[in-house]
């Protein structure tokens, strides 16, 4: 059995078992044996294993019976190299890992594989969460995968469309609660206290297990060399946790010889965590959460102490984009043929920032993980193409004609001719 222990005191709480619905209000880690003799040669690319989260098994969740697992093959995403990505952030050693590769379109399945598996393995009958979106669109497709309820609570007023869409198409029983995600976080957390159902949002310790592999992964990418820098997006900071507590475990196991420094990037109007950064983490003043970036529109993060530990041990650095800054990034991503929702693209921004104030040096290597895919938010990518959120400067607009072959032979020499600003 995994032991679960209070990161704070590294005690394991006598009362702790594996159903999480009683400890909601505990942040706990999972703690392992690793087997021994682990090498980097351990976790071979080349298996029949077809799951990048379960190829990591031994550095995950060694103990789960094989046949306990539900897995929808999540895991090996690409690690882009994007020629005019490195020229618009001036940084050369830029690498792309897009998490939107995953089934459901986002890195919350690395770490739902591994927290449904467990949570049903504990006989847990309900499975529920609160979600900007991508939560509910993951958890929902792996319970409906394994025969299992799934309850999900949403924002009504900011949940992207596509995401609403999965969650209701997987069979969940979706919640469009009138309120904001940190509304709807406190509410599903006290119905698991009261042991009506497990949550599955990232304060359940197997979730950060699960995500702890798309730095195992990356790192393997890279031929177990470590970039300099890992940039991505944060809300309730469930993937700060993660990538700290890899790179801790990685480097004790000796598959890294040194530790990338972790960049942690917020939208202006939900940046609690960067706030407190500033001050020197000295507390976390709550805020409420405005941004586009709907996917990080969090204003109480739940997993605020276990991220100023991976902050703190990787030299890190915690800063907040704009909603402009974020679009604007959104745009070269996008037209970099990569693509992405815009809350994945507050980490290229972040990048882009910090090698612009001479934080990141042009020398160094970079991985910039996008957490969700172009598709995720179709209204929020039109509304900027059709000038609905201000100025545009990469804006690319459609145009309605009739099916009549001279007039479309006309509109395409028009989108050539000089400055109409197609190009
Ligand atoms: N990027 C995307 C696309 C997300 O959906 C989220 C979180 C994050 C980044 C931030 O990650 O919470 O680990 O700091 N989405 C959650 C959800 C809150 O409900 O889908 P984090």
């Amino acid at each position: 059995m995994p032991r679960l222990i209070d990161p704070d005191t590294g005690l394991s709480p006598t009362e702790v078992t594996l159903d999480y619905g009683a400890h909601s209000h505990a942040l706990l880690d999972v703690e392992h044996d690793f087997p021994q003799g682990l090498t980097r040669q351990s976790f071979d690319p080349s298996s029949d294993q077809p799951s990048g989260v379960w190829r990591f098994a031994q550095l995950v969740d060694p103990e789960l019976d094989p046949d306990q697992i539900v897995t929808l093959a999540e895991g090996n995403t690409p690690l882009y190299r994007s020629e005019s990505l490195c020229a618009a952030s001036l940084l050369p050693g830029l690498r792309i890992k897009h998490e939107g590769h995953n089934p459901t379109g986002s890195f919350k399945d690395r770490g739902m594989t591994v927290a449904v598996s467990r949570a049903i393995a504990g006989g847990a009958k309900a499975l529920a969460c609160a979600s900007t979106g991508n939560t509910a669109a993951s958890l929902a497709a792996y319970a409906a995968h394994a025969g299992y309820p799934a309850i999900v609570l949403l924002p009504e007023a900011s949940t992207a469309s596509s995401k609403l869409a999965q969650a209701i198409a997987y069979g969940a029983r979706v919640l469009r609660v009138r309120g904001d995600f940190d509304c709807a976080m406190k509410i599903v957390a006290e119905l698991a206290f009261r042991g009506d159902v497990a949550l599955l949002n990232s304060a359940n310790p197997f979730r950060i297990e699960g995500q702890k592999t798309i730095v195992f992964e990356m790192l393997q990418q890279l031929n177990w060399q470590a970039p300099d820098w890992i940039v991505f997006p944060a809300g309730n900071l469930g993937n700060c946790t993660a990538f700290g507590k890899a790179l801790r475990e990685a480097l004790a196991l000796g598959l890294i010889d040194s530790v990338p420094r972790l960049a942690a990037v917020q939208a202006e109007g939900a940046a609690p965590f960067a706030a407190s950064f500033a001050r020197g983490f000295d507390r976390l003043d709550t805020v409420h959460a405005e941004t586009l970036a709907t996917a990080i529109k969090i204003g109480a993060p739940v997993s605020f102490s276990r991220a100023v530990r991976s902050i703190r041990e990787t030299r890190g650095e915690v800063l907040a984009v704009s909603d402009e800054e974020i679009l604007v990034a959104k745009a070269e991503v996008d037209r970099a043929g990569l693509g992405a929702e815009p809350a994945s693209c507050a980490a290229f921004a972040g990048a882009k920032k910090l090698a612009l104030r001479g934080i990141i040096d042009p020398e160094e290597t970079v991985v910039c993980v996008l957490t969700g895919h172009i598709l995720k938010d179709p209204d929020t990518t039109l509304a900027y193409h059709e000038g609905r959120l201000g100025e545009a400067s990469h804006a690319n607009q459609s145009r309605i004609v009739e099916p009549d072959l001279s007039e479309i032979q006309r509109a395409v020499a028009e989108w050539d001719a000089p400055g109409r600003g197609n190009a």
